[in-house]
């Protein structure tokens, strides 16, 4: 299965492709993941993307494409998070999958309303070591400041802050939700309520996938 998941800043793409990956040994290549590992390396790109990921802007499709396209191979199942985000990048997925013999199964589409998404944003903490993602007012950490998968330290994201939450939520609205368009088209998209408790979305998600 090559599946993508589709949906504003905070629904909770990240949480459930975790979950995907390890339920239905998949492989979850997330961009947003990719672009911190470079900023907190301090590379060229890194340095490059944080300066329109801290203000809540999309990297440019040049960089994004550039940076994935080695990981888009055929073979292994894969579950793409924060990817494709512009019609641009999805016409490059298109062209990489086209070229390695192989498609895209199935958007899955996450719908839940903005008041929703800015709550979840403004409380959420993630681990600096793994990754796990904590929500510091719904699903807090056992111990204060620490993972309790890892024990690393926990940290919130710039990008988080109220006024670059409001930026994400525009930029989406304006250059992402074409993307589910795109896929609409091409009867590709089922679409999840993923409001409620994390266990619940997950099996409105293992069901739309499989
Ligand atoms: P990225 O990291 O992809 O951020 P995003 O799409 O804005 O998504 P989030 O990570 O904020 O939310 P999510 O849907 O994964 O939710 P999560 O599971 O974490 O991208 C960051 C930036 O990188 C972009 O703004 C851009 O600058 C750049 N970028 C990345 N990809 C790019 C691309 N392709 N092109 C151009 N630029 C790109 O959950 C959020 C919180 O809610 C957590 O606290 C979690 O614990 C909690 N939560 C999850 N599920 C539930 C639930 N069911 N109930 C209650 N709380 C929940």
């Amino acid at each position: 299965m090559r599946i993508i998941l589709l949906g504003p800043p905070g629904a909770g793409k990240g949480t459930q492709a975790a979950r995907l990956a390890l339920g239905q040994k998949l492989e979850h290549i997330s961009t947003g993941d990719m672009l911190r590992t470079e900023v907190s390396g301090g590379t060229e790109l890194g340095r490059l993307a944080k300066t329109y990921m801290d203000r809540g802007d999309l990297v440019p499709d040049e960089v994004i494409i550039g940076m994935i396209q080695g990981r888009l191979k055929g073979g292994a199942g894969v579950i793409l998070d924060g990817f494709p985000r512009t019609v641009a990048q999805a016409q490059a997925l298109d062209k990489a999958f086209t070229a390695a013999g192989t498609k895209v199964d199935r958007a899955v589409y996450f719908k839940v309303e903005n008041e929703e998404l800015v709550k979840r944003l403004s409380g959420r903490a993630t681990c600096s070591g793994c990754q796990t993602p904590y929500n510091l007012n719904t699903a807090p950490p056992k111990k204060a400041g620490v993972c309790d998968r890892c024990g690393g330290k926990l940290a919130q994201r710039p990008d988080d802050q109220p006024d670059a939450v409001r930026r994400r939520l525009k930029v989406y609205e304006e250059q992402t939700a074409p993307v589910l368009d795109y896929y609409r088209k091409a009867g590709k998209v089922r679409e999840i309520d993923a409001a409620g408790p994390v266990d619940e979305v997950y099996g409105r998600l293992a069901a739309a996938v499989k």
